[in-house]
Order: structure tokens, then sequence, then C-alpha cells
């Protein structure tokens, strides 16, 4: 499964790609805004740290806005991957812009029939948003799964990116699901480095090594 870093903060890119882990990258409105500066330059600086697909969010929401602005943020980076809400202009522009060649992320997804209608026009990827349902007391891991069984019975080539992720455990249930992309705010990705038995584990370890090391002087 490829891991995304969702963030539009340079920082969280610096910290992890080092680590080898990291495929890709999410970004939103909201993301992005946190940030300040402009939009176009951090989008291209995370293209260049992560070396591949980065998604960028349109903010029309008319169709034609909607492909004007993703033919434009295309041009910021050869990994830009434009993301479009489900909505019938989105849709509408989805059509439009995987039928010129662009990849297209279908984001804000809540249900099977939106992410069937996306990945019938020719979305590269879908968006289920987990954590946003699980807030509501709906199982947002069970639309993953619903997600996977419709694409698996129609070979569709669209990638299941899994996102508003709030925990390690969504990255377990991603895994275990066969999702194609989790995409971690980088609080989730750090908390996976974080094991009570390997601290406790490392710590004897060198302890016991030391021993060895002061009885031999
Ligand atoms: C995905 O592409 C979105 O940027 C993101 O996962 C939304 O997550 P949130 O629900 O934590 O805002």
């Amino acid at each position: 499964m490829k891991l995304f870093i969702d963030s539009g903060n340079i920082k969280d890119f610096e910290s992890l790609v080092p680590l080898g882990i990291i495929d890709g990258a999410t970004t939103n409105p909201s993301l992005l805004a946190k940030e300040g500066g402009d939009p176009r330059d951090i989008v291209k600086k995370i293209c260049g740290l992560v070396q591949g697909p980065v998604s960028a969010e349109v903010v029309a929401t008319d169709a034609a806005g909607m492909i004007a602005e993703g033919r434009s943020l295309a041009t910021i980076d050869d990994h830009v991957v434009v993301k479009v809400p489900f909505t019938r202009d989105g849709m509408k522009a989805l059509k439009v812009l995987s039928g010129e060649g662009l990849r297209v992320n279908v984001t804000l997804i809540f249900s099977p029939t939106q992410a069937l209608f996306a990945a019938k026009v020719g979305a590269a990827y879908v968006s289920p948003f987990v954590g946003r349902l699980d807030d509501i007391a709906s199982d947002g891991m069970r639309l993953v799964q619903e997600i996977a069984t419709i694409f698996k019975h129609y070979a569709f080539p669209t990638e299941i990116l899994v996102a508003s992720v709030r925990s390690p455990m969504h990255i377990v249930e991603a895994a275990l699901m066969g999702a194609d992309v989790c995409t971690c705010p980088a609080t989730v990705l750090d908390a996976c480095f974080k094991h009570p038995l390997t601290d406790i584990g490392l710590e004897k370890f060198l302890k016991d090594w030391e021993k060895v090391q002061g009885a031999k002087v």
C-alpha cells in the first residue's frame, strides 16, 4: 500500500520523506490556507520533495472554472494530480480533464455510488473520507471495503485513496482491505514510530553491550 502525507507543511515532508516510506502527497484548500504564502509554490516544493503524485484541489465550484483551474494546476509540475470534489460539476470536470490525459483525484467521497460514478468517468483516484464518517458515528472503513469490492467486480483501474485518516489503526485496516493508498497526517505517521517495547528492547541491548565493553577494559 502506498503512503501519502496529507499536509501542506514542508517540514512534514522534510522529516518523513528521508525515511523512504512516502510515495506521494495530498493537499486541500484548508491545509494550504493554514500555511500562508503562495499555494502553488508550496505544491511545487512538495512535488520536488516527494517525487510522486501530489494532489492539488480546485476551488472553483462550476465545471468550466474547475476545468480551467485543473489545467492550470497541472502546469505546476508533472507530479500534480488535479483534485475535484464529487459534485455534478466535479464529474463534468473529471470527464474533460481525464479525457485530456490529466490524473484526477475525486475527493469528498462518502458513499459507494459516488466512488462508482467517479471510477466510471475515469478518476485516477477516489478519496473516501473515513475519519469524517467515523466522526458522525458511521463506519468509514466499511465504505472502503464496499468500494474495494465494487472496483474488483469491474476491474476499474481507479485507485482507492483512503483519506481523512485519524489514527494508525486506519492505516492497518486500509492495508488489510487492500486499499491502494492511505494518505495520513504527519502526526499519524509519527505515531507509528513509537512503540514502548522497541524503546525498552533497544535500551536493554545497548546496556548489555556496554557492560561487556566495560568488562573488557
Ligand atoms: C484528503 O485528501 C484530505 O486532504 C484529508 O484527508 C481530509 O482529512 P480531514 O477530514 O482530517 O480534514
